[in-house]
């Protein structure tokens, strides 16, 4: 197994990238990367901008699969959305689940691929640097696909990090797994706009947002 730097924080190269990150490890100091915690108001508002575009205008039901701490859960309650976090990580939840204390909010413990949500279904399923490490993603996105309503969105932030020996899910891939399943999609490129990272960029980073 081959240890690869990720960012802020260091992966397995196996056949389930993710698989060996201890996240509840990595809870603790997760909010100190700028997108992360989005602690800096010129990051804060980069990722504040892009959620209004994405999300509906109208309050909605939002699924947020592999939330981490709940930063971009926090985005879109602060736009009127009841939200659902869903992560593995015990220390994950419960920073979530402080950082939206008071409000219309709820965090599970659960796998992002198979969200226990049971017969609940949402407007949008919100997932952000999370699919890539997933086994099997196209049989994920097929599962999230159908825990949508009728016209809901998929809004997919992923990115191939690295420029030596890159990891992650490229753009053009991650639409052909998505395209079938929807009405429509775009890519939107995310590297450009160092605002997002608190720094310049040169890797591959975008969001897909679909629409059922
Ligand atoms: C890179 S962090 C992203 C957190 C959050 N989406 C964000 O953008 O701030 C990856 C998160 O996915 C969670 N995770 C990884 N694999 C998971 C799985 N199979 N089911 C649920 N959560 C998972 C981790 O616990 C961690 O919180």
């Amino acid at each position: 197994m081959v240890a690869v730097t990720l960012g802020p924080m260091t992966h397995h190269t196996d056949t389930n990238p993710g698989a060996g990150v201890d996240w509840d490890a990595e809870s603790v100091t997760f909010d100190d990367e700028p997108d992360h915690g989005l602690r800096d108001p010129v990051v804060r508002e980069a990722w504040a901008a892009r959620m209004a575009a994405w999300l509906p205008r109208q309050a909605s039901d939002v699924l947020d699969v592999g939330c981490g701490t709940g930063s971009l859960s926090l985005l879109a309650s602060e736009r009127g959305h009841r939200v659902t976090g869903v992560d593995a990580s015990r220390r994950m939840v419960e920073l979530a689940r402080a950082k939206l204390a008071g409000r219309d909010a709820v965090f599970l413990l659960g796998d992002a691929a198979a969200p226990p949500v049971g017969e609940e279904r949402f407007d949008v399923l919100i997932c952000r640097h999370v699919l890539w490490a997933l086994p099997e993603p196209g049989r994920v996105l097929r599962h999230w696909r159908g825990l949508l309503r009728p016209g809901g969105r998929l809004v997919l932030v992923e990115g191939r990090w690295g420029t030596l020996s890159p990891v992650g899910l490229p753009a053009e891939r991650l639409a052909a797994l998505v395209e079938p399943l929807v009405a429509g999609l775009t890519v939107e490129p995310l590297s450009g706009d160092a605002r997002l990272w608190g720094r310049e960029v040169d890797d591959e980073r975008y969001a897909v947002v679909a629409t059922a």
